[in-house]
């Protein structure tokens, strides 16, 4: 695995990847690599000849009071763990190499990035935006891939790619878990034993509405407050938003029509850390891990 430092060398090498018919497979990671990371490594693979993992803690996503300055960094033992996987090059740059001075350009999306996790993080898809179309210039992917956890974000780019013909195939992979149902995040280490059990409410709910859609209970309002009964009731944990959203615009549906799908998704403060997780309700073996 090569370790590439800058953006001028990694646009080399992709530039000779790809003049040698290699295909290139992005996955864009802030580091603090877990397993749910390593499922994308393995996934990439399997789907092109050079995997390339970025690394870059991105400033323009974190608002101000949020957890920038605290955001788990171990470069070194990210690397050492992406050195026994089938990863061609890791690529981290600097903050300057990415945004040097005088740096002002920005990618939105208005509407969306008002829905769900964007109510509550102004400005953060504006900055996911930005860094993963400079990723994109950089690495030229063919494809890209990103976890189904943060789904709001991933159907961004997904949009993102396709609006601005960026010529990347977006992919979206299933979330993992820890045995007992904790999606896989960094943020989990923020987590004391006490929260780390609190916690576990997310995915409570998640599948009680998952079993309330799959016994036939389609009206949105319905599967919206079995979301919230779950996490209401838990000493510790703070809802912030409950929501069985439309895959296209993200809005809140009144009902799912028969044979289609909707996006069941939670974010709530558990202890002081803020966590996100979601099922795609209906979306069960598709592609995509059937968000698009
Ligand atoms: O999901 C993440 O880790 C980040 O939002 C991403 C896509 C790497 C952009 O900084």
């Amino acid at each position: 695995m090569k370790r590439i430092d800058s953006a001028e060398s990694m646009q080399r090498f992709a530039r000779e990847a790809r003049a040698a018919g290699r295909r290139i497979g992005l996955v864009p990671t802030m580091g603090a690599l877990h397993e749910g990371h390593v499922t994308l490594v393995r996934r990439a693979a399997e789907e092109s000849d050079a995997v390339v993992v970025s690394i870059f803690v991105n400033p323009l996503q974190f608002g101000p009071g949020e957890d920038f300055e605290r955001y788990p960094r171990d470069l070194d033992g990210d690397a050492r763990r992406l050195a026994s996987l089938p990863v061609a090059a890791l690529f981290c740059p600097e903050h300057t190499d990415l945004y040097p001075r005088g740096f002002e350009t920005a990618v939105v999306q208005d509407d969306l990035s008002t829905r769900l996790c964007g109510a509550f993080r102004p400005g953060h898809f504006r900055g996911v935006l930005t860094v993963v179309t400079k990723l994109f210039g950089i690495v030229q992917p063919n494809v890209a891939f990103f976890g189904q956890k943060d789904a709001q974000q991933v159907l961004m780019i997904h949009r993102m790619a396709r609006d601005l013909d960026l010529g990347v195939v977006v992919r979206a992979v299933e979330t993992v878990r820890e045995p007992d149902g904790l999606a896989m995040s960094s943020r989990n280490r923020y987590l004391s034993p006490d929260d780390r059990r609190r916690a576990l409410a997310l995915s409570r709910a998640l599948r009680a509405v998952e079993a309330a859609f799959d016994g036939g209970e389609h009206r949105g309002d319905v599967l919206r407050s079995t979301l919230r009964g779950e996490v209401e009731g838990e000493p510790g944990v703070r809802l912030q938003y409950a929501e069985v959203a439309s895959l296209q615009d993200l809005r809140d549906v009144e009902q799912v029509a028969a044979g289609s799908r909707a996006l069941a998704a939670i974010a709530a403060h558990v202890g002081t850390t803020r966590l996100i997780d979601n099922v795609v309700l209906g979306g069960r073996g598709r592609p995509n891990a059937g968000l698009f």
